[in-house]
């Protein structure tokens, strides 16, 4: 059986991401692991922090930190704040992991053992002044390529080109400044040249399903011809070179970077509990690895990192099947940059969009405006306009309806469907699903998320036309019937749409699903059942029971924009959250008796729409507690079940009755309820909770 590797690149620890590397690799690379995981497939979706490299130690440097404060700082801040934005990884990884580690110097000790490592002295640029070697981005100067006149030590912003740095004109120090002048330094060298002919066939085995962009910038690379690539530094930060006498030096952090994918697979093997899984995501040829990336990673992806896996090629390490790069994304018709504030940084937009939908509108904005086959605009008047016409005018708009017409009519109860034959309204409706599921599949699987997207809103406006079409509220008077068979329809779409959106608004998906009563389907982490090919069937039962699912999406006003658009340029990007609540001591903690309590009886509270009266077990005594989770477990549900309650909270009384304690459940952003529950058995009632 197939399975599905996916990988985004390596975000560098040295700030916080902003959305172009959302756009670019995390959020592609996400959905697609959503919808992969919906249909059933075995799915892992790995990334990581970068955090090695001269972009740690120059941005360390500026913040007069030590790489490794700022390394922890970022790696946290970045894996809290993509999570925050629902992408869903299985692993979140780091490359000063001492796996990675490992893994890193084992690779390059094999290179060593093949006979791949020249180990040679060679001139590098030196700055006289600062007295060090001048890696990568510590030098700049003019692109020998395209003449581009910011062009980075090893690689060009503008063009892509990636060089020898001695091929750089007008060298400067980004430390001092100065001229450097060329000194001669011990490095290993990889010998890409021999593996020019190897990869030449690589990259045009794939080039007719590769995209065209990744296509081209290979292809001219490989033209040019592989020469040998330093694969060391001169620089304290990094992963030593695992040979004696190489004090200094450390692995040039693109031959170790790339490895990353493979040593965070194996640090989400150990957390299994299964150390040796990493070998089936990446020695077994029935893996389908998609890796997802920006366009300044292309060459890094379709020829370094193939070389690197083919140099083990006896070990069975897979390649690369598909490389689904993204052009840039500009804001408000300018690049991002931090340092001019022209960037909005996740942590921030999080911080003032704190709502859940506001993930989901971000998701659908950017991937609305992917930069798939060119570079692409993110602005917050777009941002408005999606928002209000489409998410809310639309989706948000169908549900609401349809559950709100349901509620008021029908007891809030899937209502009947007829046995008559689909009308012409129906038959409308079914052939845009029909024809809508295949689209959205067929456009992910060639990685369009753009069309993929629309396809799925297209199902959604079909879905309001039915409803205007067939009228209920009309029908209701004339017909009650047919008004029932209409909104189950409805109904069942409202399903549909919950399973197709999923891999994008994931918020809005489980929202969905909750109100019509199903189980939550997001494609998260760890599911593997497949909901997709049964997306457009009607599975509803007749008399399910309804949840309403509030306003799924609220219309952005322009003041909301208007401040945005104003706050760019004139302010400095977002620190790390600080954390929003205050931390309590121990013994604040230890204040809060918790016990296991087992439920004896359960029953409504009369007028009361969300509350559950519960006869409880503590073990020493019996109490009576009332719970707000009547629209989240029938009382029958409940009866026998062990659960968590603070045994020392004041009595209170609500709806006129003693409430003598709370129980304790959790609840997703979504508004989805369940109880906190002790997983072990053998737990009786009055056991402590710590
Ligand atoms: O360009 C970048 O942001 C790099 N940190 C990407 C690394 S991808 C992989 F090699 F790890
Ligand atoms: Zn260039």
């Amino acid at each position: 059986m197939k399975r599905y590797l996916i990988t985004s690149a390596l975000p560098y620890a040295s700030g916080i991401t902003h959305l172009g590397n959302v756009v670019g690799s995390t959020l592609p690379a996400d959905i697609y692991a959503r919808y992969c995981r919906l249909l059933g497939r075995e799915t892992l979706y790995v990334c990581g922090s970068d955090e090695h490299g001269v972009a740690i130690t120059i941005a360390a440097e500026k913040e007069g930190v030590s790489p490794r404060e700022l390394v922890d700082r970022y790696h946290q801040a970045n894996a809290t704040a993509l999570a925050g934005a629902g992408i869903a990884f299985d692993v979140y990884g780091r490359t000063t992991d001492p796996l990675h580690i490992a893994t890193a110097q084992e690779f390059f000790q094999s290179w060593l053992r093949k006979g791949l490592l020249v180990e040679r002295e060679d001139d590098q640029f030196y700055d006289e002044e600062a007295r060090i070697f001048l890696p990568d981005r510590y030098v700049e100067g003019v692109c020998p390529n395209c003449n581009y006149d910011k062009a980075r030590g090893d690689q060009c912003d503008s063009c892509g080109a990636y060089y020898n740095q001695l091929e750089l004109k007008q060298p400067r120090s980004v430390v001092t400044g100065q001229t450097p002048v060329v000194r001669r330094t011990k490095h290993w060298y990889f010998k890409l040249d021999a593996f020019q002919d190897w990869i030449h066939s690589y990259i045009e085995g794939h080039a007719p399903s590769w995209k065209d962009n990744v296509v081209q910038q290979s292809r001219s690379w490989v033209k040019q011809g592989l020469a040998e690539r330093a694969a060391t530094r001169d620089m304290q930060w990094g992963i030593p070179v695992p040979v004696p006498d190489a004090d200094g030096k450390v692995l040039y952090v693109w031959f170790e970077a790339v490895l990353g994918y493979i040593s965070a697979t194996k640090q989400w093997a150990e957390q299994q509990g299964t150390p040796d899984a990493w070998k089936t995501w990446w020695q077994d040829p029935e893996t389908i690895y998609t890796a997802f990336l920006g366009k300044d990673n292309i060459v890094f992806h379709t020829i370094i990192f193939p070389i690197l896996l083919h140099s083990r090629a006896e070990e069975g390490f897979i390649l690369p099947e598909q490389v689904p790069a993204n052009e840039f994304l500009n804001l408000e018709g300018q690049k991002f940059s931090k340092s001019r504030n022209w960037a909005i940084d996740l942590v921030q937009y999080l911080r003032d969009f704190p709502e859940a939908q506001h993930v989901d509108i971000l998701r659908y904005v950017l991937t609305m405006n992917m930069p798939e086959t060119k570079d692409s605009d993110f602005t917050w008047r777009d941002y408005q306009a999606r928002t209000n016409n489409e998410l809310a005018a639309i989706l948000g708009n169908y549900v609401n309806r349809v559950v709100q017409f349901t509620i008021k009519n029908f007891n809030g109860a899937v209502p009947a469907r007829t046995a008559a034959e689909p009308d012409e309204h129906e038959q409308a409706l079914q052939s845009a699903i029909t024809h809508g599921i295949e689209s959205v599949a067929r456009n992910l699987d060639a990685f369009r998320y753009r069309d993929a997207l629309t396809e799925a809103m297209n199902i959604a406006r079909a879905a309001n036309k039915y409803f205007n079409d067939t009228a209920p509220w009309k029908a209701i008077k004339e017909d009650p019937a047919r008004a029932a068979h209409a909104l189950n329809v409805c109904l069942q779409t409202i399903r549909t749409l919950s399973v197709v959106f999923a891999p994008f608004l994931p918020h809005a998906a489980a929202a969905m699903q909750t109100a019509v009563g199903e189980p939550v389907h997001t494609g998260a982490p760890g599911t593997t059942q497949d909901v997709w090919t049964s997306a457009g069937v009607a599975l509803l039962p007749t008399g399910r029971v309804l949840h309403e699912p509030g306003i799924l999406f609220t219309r952005i006003e322009d003041s909301v924009v208007e401040e945005k658009i104003a706050q760019l340029g004139d302010q400095k990007p977002s620190e790390p959250t600080e954390p929003a609540e205050p931390m309590i001591t121990i013994d604040d903690f230890m204040k809060v008796k918790l016990r296991t309590a087992v439920v004896l009886q359960a029953e409504p509270v009369e007028k009361s729409k969300k509350l559950l009266k519960l006869q409880v077990d503590l073990g020493t005594e019996r109490r009576q507690i009332l719970a707000g989770i009547a629209q989240h477990y029938n009382p029958e549900q409940l009866i026998g079940k062990t659960i968590v309650v603070v045994a020392n909270l004041q009595p209170a009384k609500l709806m006129g009755l003693e409430s003598q304690g709370m129980v304790l459940a959790a609840s997703n952003d979504s508004g989805v309820l369940t109880l906190v529950q002790p997983s072990d058995v053998g737990i009786g009632p009055g056991a402590e909770v710590r």
